[in-house]
């Protein structure tokens, strides 16, 4: 078993690749936005304190997110992972990296989705998402309508809009990103498995790029 990453600002479309790659290359996906916002949606102990956190655009803290992560990976999977927003922070990776040390678990490949501050803002709050956590399918009101208003294509489950995806959260959270990347991209980039992906394509065009690279099989 390895693991991969997706790195990336919001509405990068980290989300949408890694449904795809998933299912393509039979990953396990990792998301640590979907695994806190189940934890929102159950009022977990950790979803409480998660809640107004994620709303505002901030960063969940480090220890309690490494902890989410390093309970996964400790049950065991079947195959490679995928992380997708995580790690996000300096010591998330150090983090993780000491924990794939001591379990023995190796570093596939590491994307950073790139794409310009400008397009971000209209992708992130025009998102619509599956209202059912195990669909969870990803829209866009523009650039990918769902057939029927407000329905899911593939499950027929309500759409909703995510709590973060105004324009005010939206800022925040590229302050966060704006301040945690370069030191995240400082400990990544001198990986040999490290790529970086023009995000600002159709997404069809950014998939054939990452299914080539998956493909090499790091
Ligand atoms: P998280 O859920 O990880 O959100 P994010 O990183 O802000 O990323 P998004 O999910 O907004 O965007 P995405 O890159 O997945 O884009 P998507 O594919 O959906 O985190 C949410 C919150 O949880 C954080 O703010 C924080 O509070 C907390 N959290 C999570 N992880 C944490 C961690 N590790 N540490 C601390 N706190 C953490 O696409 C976006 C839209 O664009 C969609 O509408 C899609 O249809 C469209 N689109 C996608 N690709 C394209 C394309 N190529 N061209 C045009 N449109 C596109
Ligand atoms: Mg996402």
């Amino acid at each position: 078993m390895k693991v991969h990453i997706l790195l990336g600002p919001p509405g990068s479309g980290k989300g949408t690749q890694a449904k795809r790659l998933v299912q393509k290359f039979k990953l396990n996906h990792l998301s640590t936005g979907d695994i806190l916002r189940d934890a929102v949606s159950q009022g977990t102990e950790i979803g409480l304190k998660a809640k107004a956190i994620m709303a505002s655009g901030k960063l969940v803290d480090d220890d309690t997110v490494n902890g989410l992560v390093f309970a996964r990976l400790q049950q065991g999977f079947e195959g490679d992972v995928l992380f997708d927003g995580y790690p996000r922070t300096l010591q998330q990776a150090e983090a993780l990296g000491e924990f794939l040390s001591t379990q023995q678990i190796g570093l596939g490949f590491v994307v950073n989705v790139a794409v310009p501050d400008g397009v971000l803002e209209a992708r992130v709050v025009g998102r619509r998402v599956c209202s059912n956590n195990a669909c969870g399918a990803i829209y866009h009101v523009e650039s990918k309508p769902p057939k029927q208003d407000g329905i899911c294509d593939l499950c027929g489950s309500p759409l909703k809009h995510r709590s973060d995806d105004t324009a005010e959260a939206f800022r925040s959270r590229m302050v966060e990103f704006n301040a945690t990347f370069q030191p995240i991209l400082g400990f990544y980039g001198r990986q040999t498995h490290f790529r970086s992906v023009d995000g600002n394509r159709p997404p069809e065009q950014v998939f054939e790029f990452l299914v080539q690279l998956f493909s090499e099989n790091a």
